[in-house]
């Protein structure tokens, strides 16, 4: 027997120690972190979890991340962009700017003889910038838009001799918005209701000339120049009758 197996007063430098018998003993031992390291008692946890909890309550019924402690009162926000936002937008757009659009849309059919510019070409399609018709009484238009002009035509001291097609095959909504447009868009008239045309006044015109034979000068200078076709004014904003 030697002398280690019986010494128990194990001696590292003396090589005495035996490395497993060391990793064993602490292995057993509770590690000790080192200060500052140790792990969180319960208590502070649970206090913790407490605030944690009773923050989100307090949160939750001030409303959390709602706008309106960051926004103003009056601040209308703009729709979300969605399929029919275009739609909402255009509830604030006023009734005569859709009504233009849409008579700009109508106008198409007028671009290869009056142009997009409404001049025309000369010698033979007429102006419709200038001319007096154009800014004339809404029945003689009504009645061109109708039944169309052929034979020599004079607008604003020229002549013409073309053939100006009958647009009776578009309805009275369509042709009230093209007249309408190219009234205020390429017209003199003053800002307001005059330069509008409505449905009704194109019904009116559809009673009164509809299924008559293409114009020619003589006939359209007998309606009077300054006549109107009969229907209520509307309230540029709304659209609504006014009287
Ligand atoms: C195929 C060519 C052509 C097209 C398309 C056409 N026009 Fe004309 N338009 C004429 C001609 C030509 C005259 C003059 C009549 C003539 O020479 O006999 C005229 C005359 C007019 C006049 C009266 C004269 C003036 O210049 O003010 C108005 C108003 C008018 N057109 C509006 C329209 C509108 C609105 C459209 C579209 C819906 C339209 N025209 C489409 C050829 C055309």
């Amino acid at each position: 027997m030697s002398d280690h197996d019986h010494d128990q007063n194990l001696d590292y430098e003396a090589g005495t120690a035996s490395v497993v018998d060391m990793h064993d003993a602490v292995k057993r031992e509770k590690v000790l972190q080192p200060s500052g390291h140790e792990p969180m008692g319960v208590t502070a946890l649970v206090l913790c979890a407490m605030a944690l909890i009773g923050g989100g309550i307090v949160f939750g019924h001030n409303n959390g991340f709602s706008s309106s402690i960051y926004v103003q009162d009056f601040y209308t926000p703009e729709p979300p962009p969605s399929e029919d936002g275009a739609a909402a937008a255009d509830e604030n757009v006023a009734w005569i700017d859709k009504w233009m659009k849409d008579g700009k849309k109508v106008y198409n059919n007028c671009i290869a003889c009056h142009q997009p510019d409404g001049l025309g070409a000369p010698g033979q399609f007429p102006p419709l910038v200038g001319s007096e018709w154009v800014d004339g009484g809404t029945e003689r238009l009504g009645a061109i838009m109708l039944n169309g002009i052929a034979g020599p035509f004079t607008v604003a001291g020229q002549s013409y001799n073309q053939a100006m097609p009958a647009w009776n095959g578009l309805s009275d909504e369509k042709i009230a918005q093209v007249v309408t447009y190219i009234r205020r868009e390429f017209g003199t008239l003053p800002e307001g209701q005059d330069g509008v045309v409505t449905t009704e006044m194109i019904e009116a015109a559809r009673e009164l000339y509809g299924g008559k034979p293409t114009w020619d000068e003589g006939g359209l200078l007998a309606i009077p120049e300054d006549a109107m076709l009969p229907g209520a004014k509307v309230d540029l904003q709304t659209g609504e009758p006014i009287q």
